[in-house]
Protein backbone atom coordinates (compact mmCIF):
# COMPACT_ATOMS: atom_id res chain seq x y z
CA UNK A 1 0.00 0.00 0.00
CA UNK A 2 2.99 2.53 -0.69
CA UNK A 3 0.60 4.91 -2.72
CA UNK A 4 2.01 8.36 -1.48
CA UNK A 5 -0.41 10.30 -2.88
CA UNK A 6 1.39 14.01 -2.26
CA UNK A 7 3.59 16.40 -4.52
CA UNK A 8 6.41 16.60 -3.20
CA UNK A 9 8.11 12.90 -3.06
CA UNK A 10 11.60 13.46 -3.80
CA UNK A 11 13.49 11.46 -1.02
CA UNK A 12 16.99 11.89 -2.50
CA UNK A 13 18.44 14.91 -0.80
CA UNK A 14 20.50 17.25 -2.63
CA UNK A 15 23.98 18.42 -0.38
CA UNK A 16 23.55 21.91 -0.88
CA UNK A 17 21.85 23.78 1.46
CA UNK A 18 19.52 26.01 -0.46
CA UNK A 19 18.42 24.22 -3.64
CA UNK A 20 14.61 26.00 -4.42
CA UNK A 21 11.39 23.84 -3.49
CA UNK A 22 8.45 24.12 -5.92
CA UNK A 23 5.86 24.67 -3.50
CA UNK A 24 7.72 25.68 0.08
CA UNK A 25 4.75 27.41 1.44
CA UNK A 26 1.17 25.96 1.77
CA UNK A 27 -2.11 27.04 0.44
CA UNK A 28 -2.53 30.49 1.74
CA UNK A 29 -6.14 29.50 3.76
CA UNK A 30 -3.63 26.94 6.05
CA UNK A 31 -1.95 30.12 7.39
CA UNK A 32 -4.88 32.61 7.72
CA UNK A 33 -5.31 31.24 11.39
CA UNK A 34 -1.82 31.93 11.80
CA UNK A 35 -1.65 35.52 9.89
CA UNK A 36 -4.11 37.10 12.27
CA UNK A 37 -2.71 35.38 15.44
CA UNK A 38 0.32 37.28 14.41
CA UNK A 39 -0.70 40.54 14.06
CA UNK A 40 -3.00 40.84 17.43
CA UNK A 41 0.22 38.90 18.91
CA UNK A 42 2.79 41.69 17.84
CA UNK A 43 0.73 44.03 19.47
CA UNK A 44 0.62 41.95 22.61
CA UNK A 45 4.51 41.76 22.61
CA UNK A 46 5.22 45.01 21.96
CA UNK A 47 3.29 45.85 25.56
CA UNK A 48 5.43 43.32 26.88
CA UNK A 49 8.47 44.98 25.23
CA UNK A 50 7.40 48.01 27.15
CA UNK A 51 7.27 46.58 30.56
CA UNK A 52 10.66 44.68 29.55
CA UNK A 53 13.63 43.90 31.39
CA UNK A 54 13.96 41.71 33.90
CA UNK A 55 12.52 42.21 37.72
CA UNK A 56 14.40 41.25 40.16
CA UNK A 57 14.32 41.21 44.22
CA UNK A 58 15.17 44.37 44.92
CA UNK A 59 13.23 46.41 42.72
CA UNK A 60 10.40 48.91 43.68
CA UNK A 61 7.08 50.45 42.83
CA UNK A 62 4.62 48.59 40.28
CA UNK A 63 6.69 45.36 40.81
CA UNK A 64 6.33 45.16 44.97
CA UNK A 65 3.98 42.27 44.63
CA UNK A 66 6.38 40.58 43.07
CA UNK A 67 9.42 40.51 44.95
CA UNK A 68 7.37 39.09 48.06
CA UNK A 69 6.39 36.59 45.60
CA UNK A 70 10.40 36.33 45.31
CA UNK A 71 11.22 36.11 48.75
CA UNK A 72 8.59 33.06 49.33
CA UNK A 73 10.13 31.52 46.30
CA UNK A 74 13.51 31.82 47.16
CA UNK A 75 12.86 30.66 50.63
CA UNK A 76 10.72 27.34 49.46
CA UNK A 77 14.40 26.86 46.93
CA UNK A 78 16.03 26.36 50.48
CA UNK A 79 17.91 29.75 49.37
CA UNK A 80 16.48 31.87 52.58
CA UNK A 81 19.41 30.89 54.88
CA UNK A 82 17.13 30.59 58.43
CA UNK A 83 13.81 31.54 57.07
CA UNK A 84 13.59 27.19 56.21
CA UNK A 85 11.11 26.25 59.04
CA UNK A 86 8.85 29.73 57.77
CA UNK A 87 9.07 28.54 54.54
CA UNK A 88 7.72 24.66 55.60
CA UNK A 89 5.27 26.57 57.25
CA UNK A 90 4.08 28.21 53.96
CA UNK A 91 4.24 25.26 52.14
CA UNK A 92 2.45 22.98 54.55
CA UNK A 93 -0.72 24.85 53.36
CA UNK A 94 -1.23 25.06 49.59
CA UNK A 95 -4.32 25.34 48.43
CA UNK A 96 -6.14 21.82 47.51
CA UNK A 97 -6.66 22.57 44.57
CA UNK A 98 -2.97 24.32 43.84
CA UNK A 99 -0.06 21.68 43.15
CA UNK A 100 2.45 23.06 40.05
CA UNK A 101 5.37 21.39 40.07
CA UNK A 102 7.98 23.35 41.86
CA UNK A 103 11.38 24.40 40.54
CA UNK A 104 14.30 22.26 41.49
CA UNK A 105 16.53 23.06 44.56
CA UNK A 106 20.20 23.47 43.01
CA UNK A 107 21.52 22.73 46.47
CA UNK A 108 19.49 19.32 46.76
CA UNK A 109 21.01 17.98 43.41
CA UNK A 110 23.15 14.71 43.72
CA UNK A 111 24.37 11.93 41.96
CA UNK A 112 21.46 9.01 41.53
CA UNK A 113 22.17 5.33 42.45
CA UNK A 114 21.02 3.13 39.84
CA UNK A 115 18.38 0.71 40.99
CA UNK A 116 20.36 -2.24 38.94
CA UNK A 117 24.12 -1.54 40.06
CA UNK A 118 23.37 -0.47 43.35
CA UNK A 119 25.69 1.98 42.31
CA UNK A 120 25.83 5.29 41.69
CA UNK A 121 25.13 7.10 38.33
CA UNK A 122 28.52 8.65 37.07
CA UNK A 123 27.26 11.02 35.25
CA UNK A 124 26.81 13.99 37.59
CA UNK A 125 24.56 16.58 36.00
CA UNK A 126 23.84 18.64 38.74
CA UNK A 127 24.10 22.35 37.52
CA UNK A 128 25.70 25.21 39.36
CA UNK A 129 24.60 26.50 42.30
CA UNK A 130 23.76 30.24 41.98
CA UNK A 131 22.53 33.00 45.32
CA UNK A 132 20.09 34.98 43.72
CA UNK A 133 17.58 33.80 41.46
CA UNK A 134 15.37 36.01 39.34
CA UNK A 135 11.74 35.90 38.38
CA UNK A 136 12.20 36.05 34.25
CA UNK A 137 10.64 38.59 32.52
CA UNK A 138 10.99 38.64 28.64
CA UNK A 139 12.99 40.99 27.34
CA UNK A 140 12.36 43.22 24.33
CA UNK A 141 13.74 41.31 21.22
CA UNK A 142 14.92 43.64 18.43
CA UNK A 143 13.21 42.18 15.95
CA UNK A 144 11.07 38.46 15.69
CA UNK A 145 13.61 35.70 15.63
CA UNK A 146 12.74 33.60 12.33
CA UNK A 147 14.00 30.35 13.20
CA UNK A 148 15.29 28.62 9.44
CA UNK A 149 14.29 25.17 8.32
CA UNK A 150 18.08 22.91 8.75
CA UNK A 151 18.12 21.91 5.35
CA UNK A 152 17.76 25.50 3.75
CA UNK A 153 20.41 27.60 5.45
CA UNK A 154 22.65 29.47 3.69
CA UNK A 155 26.67 28.57 4.28
CA UNK A 156 26.77 32.07 6.32
CA UNK A 157 24.25 30.91 8.59
CA UNK A 158 26.05 27.51 9.21
CA UNK A 159 29.30 29.30 9.66
CA UNK A 160 27.60 31.73 12.33
CA UNK A 161 26.10 28.96 14.03
CA UNK A 162 28.93 27.38 13.68
CA UNK A 163 30.82 29.88 15.93
CA UNK A 164 28.34 29.96 18.73
CA UNK A 165 28.64 27.06 19.46
CA UNK A 166 32.86 26.69 19.24
CA UNK A 167 32.70 29.42 21.52
CA UNK A 168 30.06 28.14 23.78
CA UNK A 169 32.41 24.66 23.72
CA UNK A 170 35.64 27.08 24.97
CA UNK A 171 33.55 28.68 28.27
CA UNK A 172 34.57 27.29 31.53
CA UNK A 173 33.67 23.84 32.53
CA UNK A 174 32.05 25.47 35.80
CA UNK A 175 29.85 28.40 33.25
CA UNK A 176 26.34 27.32 33.51
CA UNK A 177 26.21 28.50 29.72
CA UNK A 178 29.09 26.13 28.39
CA UNK A 179 28.26 23.67 26.42
CA UNK A 180 28.33 20.56 29.18
CA UNK A 181 26.57 22.78 31.54
CA UNK A 182 23.79 23.35 29.28
CA UNK A 183 23.59 19.23 27.97
CA UNK A 184 23.88 18.26 31.62
CA UNK A 185 20.62 21.13 32.16
CA UNK A 186 18.37 18.16 30.67
CA UNK A 187 19.78 15.58 32.11
CA UNK A 188 19.49 16.96 35.27
CA UNK A 189 15.37 17.33 34.47
CA UNK A 190 14.64 14.25 33.36
CA UNK A 191 15.03 12.27 36.66
CA UNK A 192 18.85 11.59 36.45
CA UNK A 193 20.63 13.76 38.91
CA UNK A 194 18.69 13.10 42.57
CA UNK A 195 17.24 16.22 41.85
CA UNK A 196 14.14 17.69 43.83
CA UNK A 197 11.55 19.70 43.53
CA UNK A 198 10.06 22.01 45.80
CA UNK A 199 9.91 20.29 49.72
CA UNK A 200 9.35 17.20 48.41
CA UNK A 201 11.85 14.66 47.88
CA UNK A 202 10.75 13.51 44.08
CA UNK A 203 12.91 13.84 41.18
CA UNK A 204 12.24 16.00 38.48
CA UNK A 205 11.53 14.17 35.09
CA UNK A 206 9.78 16.72 32.56
CA UNK A 207 9.30 14.26 30.33
CA UNK A 208 6.37 11.85 29.45
CA UNK A 209 3.70 14.55 31.12
CA UNK A 210 2.28 17.74 30.28
CA UNK A 211 5.38 19.72 31.34
CA UNK A 212 7.09 18.08 27.81
CA UNK A 213 6.42 21.06 25.61
CA UNK A 214 6.70 23.97 27.90
CA UNK A 215 10.20 22.51 29.47
CA UNK A 216 11.84 21.92 26.14
CA UNK A 217 10.82 25.45 24.78
CA UNK A 218 12.55 27.40 27.97
CA UNK A 219 15.39 25.01 27.49
CA UNK A 220 15.78 26.16 24.10
CA UNK A 221 15.08 29.50 24.52
CA UNK A 222 17.64 30.61 27.11
CA UNK A 223 20.10 27.89 24.47
CA UNK A 224 20.15 29.94 21.50
CA UNK A 225 19.97 33.22 23.75
CA UNK A 226 23.52 32.26 24.75
CA UNK A 227 24.25 31.26 21.71
CA UNK A 228 23.23 34.85 20.32
CA UNK A 229 24.87 36.35 23.18
CA UNK A 230 28.74 34.63 22.47
CA UNK A 231 28.22 35.97 18.71
CA UNK A 232 26.94 38.94 19.77
CA UNK A 233 23.62 38.84 17.60
CA UNK A 234 20.25 38.97 19.42
CA UNK A 235 18.18 37.78 16.57
CA UNK A 236 20.19 34.79 16.52
CA UNK A 237 17.65 31.86 15.39
CA UNK A 238 18.47 27.83 16.05
CA UNK A 239 17.41 25.89 13.06
CA UNK A 240 14.61 23.33 12.88
CA UNK A 241 14.97 19.87 11.17
CA UNK A 242 11.74 19.69 8.98
CA UNK A 243 11.55 15.74 9.24
CA UNK A 244 8.17 15.90 8.86
CA UNK A 245 8.46 16.88 5.83
CA UNK A 246 9.98 14.60 2.99
CA UNK A 247 12.41 17.10 2.08
CA UNK A 248 13.46 17.43 5.73
CA UNK A 249 13.24 13.77 6.10
CA UNK A 250 17.32 13.27 6.11
CA UNK A 251 19.53 14.29 8.93
CA UNK A 252 20.93 18.32 7.76
CA UNK A 253 23.46 18.41 6.11
CA UNK A 254 24.98 21.25 8.09
CA UNK A 255 25.32 19.10 11.00
CA UNK A 256 27.15 16.15 9.08
CA UNK A 257 30.78 17.56 8.59
CA UNK A 258 32.85 16.02 11.17
CA UNK A 259 35.36 19.28 11.11
CA UNK A 260 32.71 21.45 12.14
CA UNK A 261 31.52 22.36 15.86
CA UNK A 262 27.95 21.32 15.33
CA UNK A 263 29.46 17.63 14.58
CA UNK A 264 28.79 14.78 16.96
CA UNK A 265 30.61 11.24 15.86
CA UNK A 266 28.59 9.43 18.17
CA UNK A 267 25.61 8.96 15.53
CA UNK A 268 24.28 6.16 14.19
CA UNK A 269 26.60 5.51 11.29
CA UNK A 270 23.77 4.32 8.91
CA UNK A 271 21.75 7.13 9.19
CA UNK A 272 24.55 9.92 8.90
CA UNK A 273 23.97 9.28 5.16
CA UNK A 274 22.11 12.50 3.16
CA UNK A 275 20.28 9.30 1.56
CA UNK A 276 19.21 7.93 4.83
CA UNK A 277 15.35 8.64 4.96
CA UNK A 278 14.21 9.33 8.68
CA UNK A 279 12.22 6.01 9.70
CA UNK A 280 9.38 7.70 12.31
CA UNK A 281 7.83 4.70 12.50
CA UNK A 282 10.60 2.80 13.14
CA UNK A 283 9.12 -0.49 11.33
CA UNK A 284 12.04 -1.96 9.78
CA UNK A 285 10.56 -1.52 6.07
CA UNK A 286 13.22 -0.90 4.04
CA UNK A 287 11.45 0.87 0.64
CA UNK A 288 11.92 4.60 1.53
CA UNK A 289 8.86 5.48 -0.09
CA UNK A 290 6.97 3.55 1.93
CA UNK A 291 8.71 4.75 4.84
CA UNK A 292 8.47 8.38 3.31
CA UNK A 293 4.05 7.33 3.35
CA UNK A 294 4.54 6.07 6.96
CA UNK A 295 5.65 8.98 8.49
CA UNK A 296 3.41 11.42 6.86
CA UNK A 297 0.77 8.84 8.12
CA UNK A 298 2.67 8.92 11.90
CA UNK A 299 2.96 13.22 11.32
CA UNK A 300 -1.13 13.19 10.64
CA UNK A 301 -1.98 10.31 12.91
CA UNK A 302 -0.72 12.16 16.43
CA UNK A 303 -1.31 15.89 14.99
CA UNK A 304 -4.96 15.80 14.19
CA UNK A 305 -6.76 12.30 13.67
CA UNK A 306 -5.60 10.58 16.94
CA UNK A 307 -6.12 13.23 19.21
CA UNK A 308 -9.49 14.05 21.54
CA UNK A 309 -8.07 16.54 24.17
CA UNK A 310 -5.53 18.55 24.80
CA UNK A 311 -3.90 16.17 27.17
CA UNK A 312 -3.74 13.53 24.57
CA UNK A 313 -1.66 16.06 22.27
CA UNK A 314 -0.07 17.58 25.25
CA UNK A 315 0.85 14.93 27.87
CA UNK A 316 -0.89 13.97 31.05
CA UNK A 317 -1.37 16.16 34.77
CA UNK A 318 1.62 16.29 36.27
CA UNK A 319 1.64 17.33 39.55
CA UNK A 320 4.32 18.56 42.92
CA UNK A 321 4.48 14.84 44.71
CA UNK A 322 2.36 12.83 42.13
CA UNK A 323 4.77 9.96 40.44
CA UNK A 324 6.40 11.06 37.08
CA UNK A 325 5.97 9.91 33.56
CA UNK A 326 1.97 10.27 34.00
CA UNK A 327 1.41 9.58 30.52
CA UNK A 328 3.17 11.40 26.58
CA UNK A 329 1.05 13.35 24.65
CA UNK A 330 0.61 11.80 21.15
CA UNK A 331 3.89 13.97 19.45
CA UNK A 332 5.99 12.77 22.58
CA UNK A 333 5.59 9.66 22.54
CA UNK A 334 5.46 9.51 18.35
CA UNK A 335 7.93 11.59 16.10
CA UNK A 336 9.88 12.56 18.87
CA UNK A 337 10.71 9.92 20.37
CA UNK A 338 11.32 8.38 16.63
CA UNK A 339 14.35 10.81 16.14
CA UNK A 340 16.13 10.55 19.52
CA UNK A 341 16.01 6.93 18.72
CA UNK A 342 17.53 7.28 14.90
CA UNK A 343 20.15 9.57 15.73
CA UNK A 344 21.23 7.20 18.33
CA UNK A 345 24.26 7.46 20.77
CA UNK A 346 24.26 10.58 22.02
CA UNK A 347 20.53 11.71 21.31
CA UNK A 348 19.48 7.93 22.10
CA UNK A 349 19.10 8.28 25.87
CA UNK A 350 18.19 11.46 27.87
CA UNK A 351 21.14 12.05 29.94
CA UNK A 352 23.10 12.47 27.10
CA UNK A 353 20.89 13.87 24.63
CA UNK A 354 21.79 17.68 24.84
CA UNK A 355 25.84 16.42 24.11
CA UNK A 356 25.10 16.77 20.75
CA UNK A 357 24.23 19.91 18.90
CA UNK A 358 21.72 18.18 16.61
CA UNK A 359 19.47 17.46 19.40
CA UNK A 360 18.39 21.05 19.41
CA UNK A 361 17.56 21.56 16.15
CA UNK A 362 15.44 18.33 16.59
CA UNK A 363 13.98 20.08 19.75
CA UNK A 364 12.87 23.35 17.56
CA UNK A 365 10.57 21.06 15.18
CA UNK A 366 9.11 19.53 18.19
CA UNK A 367 8.20 22.99 19.54
CA UNK A 368 7.20 23.57 15.65
CA UNK A 369 4.81 21.34 15.83
CA UNK A 370 3.27 22.63 19.28
CA UNK A 371 2.98 25.67 17.45
CA UNK A 372 1.10 24.14 14.72
CA UNK A 373 -1.00 22.40 16.54
CA UNK A 374 -1.76 25.42 18.68
CA UNK A 375 -2.66 27.25 15.13
CA UNK A 376 -3.50 25.66 12.42
CA UNK A 377 -5.86 22.33 13.60
CA UNK A 378 -9.09 22.80 13.11
CA UNK A 379 -10.57 23.25 16.62
CA UNK A 380 -13.42 20.76 15.55
CA UNK A 381 -10.84 18.16 16.41
CA UNK A 382 -10.21 19.12 20.03
CA UNK A 383 -13.00 21.44 20.85
CA UNK A 384 -10.52 22.86 23.57
CA UNK A 385 -6.96 22.92 22.90
CA UNK A 386 -5.82 24.98 25.92
CA UNK A 387 -5.05 23.57 28.96
CA UNK A 388 -6.12 26.31 32.06
CA UNK A 389 -5.34 24.22 34.79
CA UNK A 390 -3.11 26.48 37.46
CA UNK A 391 -1.50 23.43 38.00
CA UNK A 392 0.02 23.31 34.64
CA UNK A 393 0.26 27.43 33.89
CA UNK A 394 2.04 27.94 37.26
CA UNK A 395 4.67 24.99 36.92
CA UNK A 396 8.19 26.33 37.00
CA UNK A 397 11.48 25.59 36.24
CA UNK A 398 15.14 27.21 36.93
CA UNK A 399 17.40 27.76 34.17
CA UNK A 400 20.41 30.19 33.54
CA UNK A 401 20.14 33.04 31.13
CA UNK A 402 22.76 34.58 28.34
CA UNK A 403 24.53 36.57 31.43
CA UNK A 404 24.29 33.26 33.93
CA UNK A 405 22.00 34.72 35.41
CA UNK A 406 19.53 31.97 37.60
CA UNK A 407 15.89 32.74 36.59
CA UNK A 408 12.44 30.94 37.38
CA UNK A 409 10.38 30.92 34.47
CA UNK A 410 6.74 29.68 34.49
CA UNK A 411 4.62 27.64 32.15
CA UNK A 412 2.22 30.31 31.82
CA UNK A 413 4.99 32.36 30.25
CA UNK A 414 6.15 30.23 27.58
CA UNK A 415 2.57 29.27 25.86
CA UNK A 416 2.71 32.01 23.12
CA UNK A 417 6.41 31.67 21.17
CA UNK A 418 5.79 34.83 19.39
CA UNK A 419 5.40 36.77 22.37
CA UNK A 420 8.74 35.07 23.52
CA UNK A 421 10.00 36.74 20.29
CA UNK A 422 10.61 33.59 17.82
CA UNK A 423 8.62 32.27 15.28
CA UNK A 424 9.44 29.70 12.04
CA UNK A 425 10.27 29.64 8.75
CA UNK A 426 6.65 28.75 6.78
CA UNK A 427 7.03 25.46 5.10
CA UNK A 428 4.79 23.44 3.25
CA UNK A 429 3.23 20.64 5.82
CA UNK A 430 2.39 17.74 3.52
CA UNK A 431 0.84 15.24 6.36
CA UNK A 432 -2.13 18.06 6.69
CA UNK A 433 -4.35 16.04 4.62
CA UNK A 434 -2.02 12.93 4.59
CA UNK A 435 -5.39 10.94 5.69
CA UNK A 436 -5.27 6.78 4.95
CA UNK A 437 -7.39 6.17 2.24
CA UNK A 438 -10.00 3.75 3.32
CA UNK A 439 -10.21 -0.11 4.45
CA UNK A 440 -12.35 -2.28 2.08
CA UNK A 441 -12.90 -5.80 3.13
CA UNK A 442 -14.75 -6.23 6.21
CA UNK A 443 -14.91 -9.62 5.35
CA UNK A 444 -11.61 -10.56 6.16
CA UNK A 445 -12.03 -9.01 9.37
CA UNK A 446 -15.00 -10.37 10.24
CA UNK A 447 -13.37 -13.73 9.55
CA UNK A 448 -10.15 -12.29 12.05
CA UNK A 449 -12.80 -11.07 14.65
CA UNK A 450 -14.36 -14.43 15.08
CA UNK A 451 -11.27 -15.71 16.33
CA UNK A 452 -9.80 -13.01 18.52
CA UNK A 453 -9.93 -13.70 22.10
CA UNK A 454 -11.78 -10.92 24.25
CA UNK A 455 -9.42 -8.56 25.92
CA UNK A 456 -10.51 -9.18 29.51
CA UNK A 457 -9.26 -12.75 28.95
CA UNK A 458 -5.32 -11.48 28.27
CA UNK A 459 -5.20 -8.61 30.14
CA UNK A 460 -3.20 -7.89 32.14
CA UNK A 461 -0.28 -8.48 29.37
CA UNK A 462 3.23 -8.86 28.74
CA UNK A 463 4.07 -7.12 25.63
CA UNK A 464 6.27 -9.43 23.41
CA UNK A 465 5.40 -10.45 20.68
CA UNK A 466 2.22 -9.84 17.97
CA UNK A 467 -1.57 -9.80 19.67
CA UNK A 468 -4.87 -9.68 18.73
CA UNK A 469 -7.59 -9.16 20.43
CA UNK A 470 -11.76 -8.10 20.97
CA UNK A 471 -12.45 -4.80 22.85
CA UNK A 472 -16.08 -3.94 23.37
CA UNK A 473 -17.08 -0.37 22.21
CA UNK A 474 -19.28 1.96 24.16
CA UNK A 475 -21.84 2.00 21.17
CA UNK A 476 -22.36 0.40 18.31
CA UNK A 477 -20.96 1.35 15.22
CA UNK A 478 -19.44 5.10 14.38
CA UNK A 479 -19.30 6.53 17.97
CA UNK A 480 -16.96 8.98 19.51
CA UNK A 481 -14.71 6.87 21.21
CA UNK A 482 -11.40 7.16 22.42
CA UNK A 483 -9.17 3.69 23.23
CA UNK A 484 -7.46 3.97 26.50
CA UNK A 485 -4.24 1.71 27.52
CA UNK A 486 -4.01 2.23 30.67
CA UNK A 487 -1.38 1.07 33.52
CA UNK A 488 1.61 0.49 31.32
CA UNK A 489 4.52 -0.05 33.26
CA UNK A 490 7.53 0.04 31.05
CA UNK A 491 11.19 -0.56 31.74
CA UNK A 492 12.57 2.86 31.72
CA UNK A 493 16.36 1.87 30.62
CA UNK A 494 15.35 0.25 27.40
CA UNK A 495 13.97 1.80 24.36
CA UNK A 496 10.34 0.46 24.08
CA UNK A 497 7.88 0.90 21.19
CA UNK A 498 4.62 -0.64 20.22
CA UNK A 499 1.52 0.45 17.37
CA UNK A 500 -1.85 -0.08 17.91
CA UNK A 501 -3.94 -1.08 14.82
CA UNK A 502 -8.01 -1.66 14.75
CA UNK A 503 -9.68 -3.73 12.43
CA UNK A 504 -6.65 -4.66 10.60
CA UNK A 505 -7.04 -6.17 7.15
CA UNK A 506 -4.03 -7.19 5.49
CA UNK A 507 -1.59 -7.92 8.44
CA UNK A 508 1.20 -5.75 6.99
CA UNK A 509 2.99 -4.35 10.01
CA UNK A 510 5.16 -2.79 7.45
CA UNK A 511 2.58 -0.44 6.24
CA UNK A 512 1.73 2.38 8.71
CA UNK A 513 -0.34 4.18 5.71
CA UNK A 514 -3.77 2.64 6.31
CA UNK A 515 -7.20 3.59 8.06
CA UNK A 516 -5.88 0.62 10.69
CA UNK A 517 -2.70 2.44 12.11
CA UNK A 518 -4.42 4.27 15.56
CA UNK A 519 -1.24 5.37 16.65
CA UNK A 520 2.08 4.39 18.79
CA UNK A 521 3.74 4.53 21.82
CA UNK A 522 7.44 4.85 22.06
CA UNK A 523 9.82 5.69 24.69
CA UNK A 524 13.63 7.16 24.99
CA UNK A 525 16.00 5.48 26.93
CA UNK A 526 16.85 7.22 30.40
CA UNK A 527 18.98 6.15 32.92
CA UNK A 528 17.12 6.84 35.87
CA UNK A 529 17.36 5.48 39.87
CA UNK A 530 13.85 4.29 38.87
CA UNK A 531 13.65 1.32 36.70
CA UNK A 532 9.96 1.51 35.83
CA UNK A 533 7.25 3.93 34.85
CA UNK A 534 3.58 3.33 34.86
CA UNK A 535 1.88 5.07 32.42
CA UNK A 536 -0.77 5.08 29.97
CA UNK A 537 -1.98 6.76 26.56
CA UNK A 538 -5.41 7.32 24.78
CA UNK A 539 -5.99 6.80 21.24
CA UNK A 540 -9.05 9.07 19.55
CA UNK A 541 -11.14 6.30 17.36
CA UNK A 542 -13.82 8.16 15.75
CA UNK A 543 -12.21 9.79 12.84
CA UNK A 544 -10.71 6.00 12.20
CA UNK A 545 -14.17 4.69 12.09
CA UNK A 546 -15.17 7.42 9.62
CA UNK A 547 -12.66 5.33 7.15
CA UNK A 548 -13.88 1.57 7.64
CA UNK A 549 -17.33 -0.50 7.80
CA UNK A 550 -17.62 -0.65 11.48
CA UNK A 551 -21.93 -1.09 11.00
CA UNK A 552 -23.56 -1.92 13.89
CA UNK A 553 -20.57 -3.26 15.51
CA UNK A 554 -20.46 -3.95 19.16
CA UNK A 555 -16.46 -4.81 19.31
CA UNK A 556 -13.74 -3.47 17.33
CA UNK A 557 -10.58 -6.09 16.82
CA UNK A 558 -7.12 -4.81 18.16
CA UNK A 559 -3.67 -5.42 17.38
CA UNK A 560 -1.02 -4.98 19.32
CA UNK A 561 2.83 -4.87 17.13
CA UNK A 562 5.61 -4.10 19.41
CA UNK A 563 8.78 -3.16 17.88
CA UNK A 564 11.05 -3.30 20.22
CA UNK A 565 12.83 -6.94 21.10
CA UNK A 566 11.90 -8.84 24.04
CA UNK A 567 10.21 -8.02 27.27
CA UNK A 568 10.06 -4.79 29.15
CA UNK A 569 6.80 -3.21 28.76
CA UNK A 570 3.43 -5.03 30.61
CA UNK A 571 -0.30 -3.41 29.70
CA UNK A 572 -2.20 -3.31 32.23
CA UNK A 573 -6.01 -2.60 30.46
CA UNK A 574 -7.87 -1.87 27.77
CA UNK A 575 -10.85 -0.09 27.26
CA UNK A 576 -12.80 2.41 25.21
CA UNK A 577 -14.36 5.16 26.67
CA UNK A 578 -16.89 7.90 24.85
CA UNK A 579 -15.11 11.08 24.14
CA UNK A 580 -16.17 14.04 25.82
CA UNK A 581 -18.97 16.48 24.46
CA UNK A 582 -17.48 20.06 23.14
CA UNK A 583 -18.16 22.11 24.69
CA UNK A 584 -21.64 24.43 23.78
CA UNK A 585 -20.08 27.34 22.97
CA UNK A 586 -17.03 26.11 20.61
CA UNK A 587 -17.09 27.53 17.09
CA UNK A 588 -14.90 25.05 14.89
CU1 LIG B 1 14.06 16.18 26.74
CU2 LIG B 1 13.67 14.99 23.35
O1 LIG B 1 14.08 15.17 25.13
Amino acid sequence: MASLHLSCVNTTFSDHHHFSLGRVFPNPSNFTAHANHRTHRRQVSCTTAANGGQINQNVEGPAASKVKKVDRRNVLLGLGGGLYGAAANLVATPPASANPVQPPQLDKCGTAIDLITGKPIEDNCCPPISQTIIDYQIPPVPQMKMRPSAHRVSPEYISKYNLAIERMKALPADDPRSFMQQANIHCAYCNTAYFQAGQDSIKLQVHNSWLFFPFHRWYLYFYERILGKLIDDLTFALPFWNWDNPKGMSMPPMFLDPNSAIYDAKRNPDHIKPSAVVDLGMTNNTDPLQVVANNLTIMYTEMIRGNSTANDFMGKPYLQGTPPEPGPGSSERGSHTAIHVWVGQDMGNFYTAGRDPLFYCHHANVDRMWTLWQYFLPSTKVPNKKITDPDFLDSSFLFYDENAQLVRVTVKDCLDNLKMGFEYERIDLPWLDYRPPPQTSKAKISRVASTAPKAETLFPLKLDKIVRFQVSKTKKGKADESLVLENITLDTSKFLKFDVFVNDEDDNPGELDKAAYAGTYAQVPHKTDSTSATTSIQLKLTDLYEDMDVADDDFIVVTLVPRHEGPGVTIGGIKIIENPPPPKNSSA
